[in-house]
């Protein structure tokens, strides 16, 4: 696909995935739509894409406020009349056991990764279907595939993600407007910075570039696919899990919740 002049809104722009993603899309000449919290960290990725001669607007914003999303998605319709991909990219985790963490600590995670992409779809979606093109892209995870103990609430806001996007990919069909989820695992950002992490293992030598990821994602704008999964040999794994549940599921249950217990016992 020819991404010259189209419109790019990206959540969670201002580090990581979002941003990496940020810098492939406007190296193609496309124009992008900074979306995130920090706006000085979203006027500094804006001030990088300067090389590249697109047109940028920054829109702080807070993805799980769905006023602040209207607001946002008023702005940018009235600057670019629509967008032409949407990327849904905002999110985190927080690790913990669900005893552990809180209730409010559960709900934020599915505030943002979850309903944040809701209101950001309901509010772009009307105007790729009048002019019946444009392509939603979500970044699940392949924790939108396996339960994990510690992230188990992560876990869920994914599944959800992917359970949605399935259902919009069907009601979407010959509308001309499609939607991809990309599921990274492992990918070197500032994701696991966060405090709960502290005592989990940063980075193993298999950990994804946000670059690999972002160029996943260009690619996915333009697929007809549900799901991509990067690297594309963990859909072995995924495979697995759905064939042979009682023999997968037991086996990485049992590693992970190990993990949980020693971090508990430091
Ligand atoms: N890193 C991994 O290993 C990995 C693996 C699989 C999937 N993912 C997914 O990839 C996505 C990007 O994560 P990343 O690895 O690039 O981590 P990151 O560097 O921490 O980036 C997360 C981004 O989300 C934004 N964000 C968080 N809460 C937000 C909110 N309420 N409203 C608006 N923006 C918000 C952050 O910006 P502000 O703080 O400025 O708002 C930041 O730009 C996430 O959805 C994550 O679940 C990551």
């Amino acid at each position: 696909m020819d991404f010259k002049n189209k419109v790019i809104l990206i959540t969670g722009a201002s580090s990581g995935i979002g941003k990496q993603t940020a810098i492939e899309f406007a190296k193609l000449g496309a124009n992008i739509v900074l979306v995130a919290r920090r706006k000085d960290k979203l006027e500094q990725v804006a001030n990088e894409l300067n090389d590249f001669h697109v047109s940028t607007l920054v829109c702080q914003c807070d993805v799980s406020k769905k006023d602040q999303v209207k607001e946002m998605s008023k702005i940018v319709l009235e600057k670019f009349d629509s967008i032409d991909i949407l990327v849904n990219n905002a999110g985190f985790a927080i690790y913990g056991s669900v005893s552990d963490l809180s209730i409010d600590e559960i709900e934020s995670q599915m505030k943002t990764n979850y309903f944040g992409m809701i209101y950001c779809i309901k509010n772009f979606l009307p105007s790729m279907l009048k002019k019946k093109s444009g392509h939603i892209v979500n970044i699940a995870s392949v924790a939108a595939s396996f339960g994990l103990p510690g992230i188990a609430s992560y876990c869920a806001s994914k599944f959800a993600m992917l359970g949605f996007s399935e259902g919009l990919k069907h009601e979407l069909k010959d509308t001309g407007v499609g939607i991809t989820v990309v599921s990274p695992i492992m990918v070197r950002t500032d994701f696991f910075d966060r405090p709960s992490f502290e005592k989990m293992p940063k980075y193993s030598p298999m950990s994804l570039s946000s670059k690999t990821v972002a160029k996943t994602i260009l690619k996915a704008a333009n697929s007809p696919r549900l799901e991509i999964i990067v690297p594309s040999v963990v859909r072995g794994a995924v495979w697995m899990k759905n064939t042979f549940p009682y023999f997968i599921n037991p086996i990485l249950g049992k590693s992970f919740k190990k993990q949980l217990d020693s971090i508990k016992q430091d």
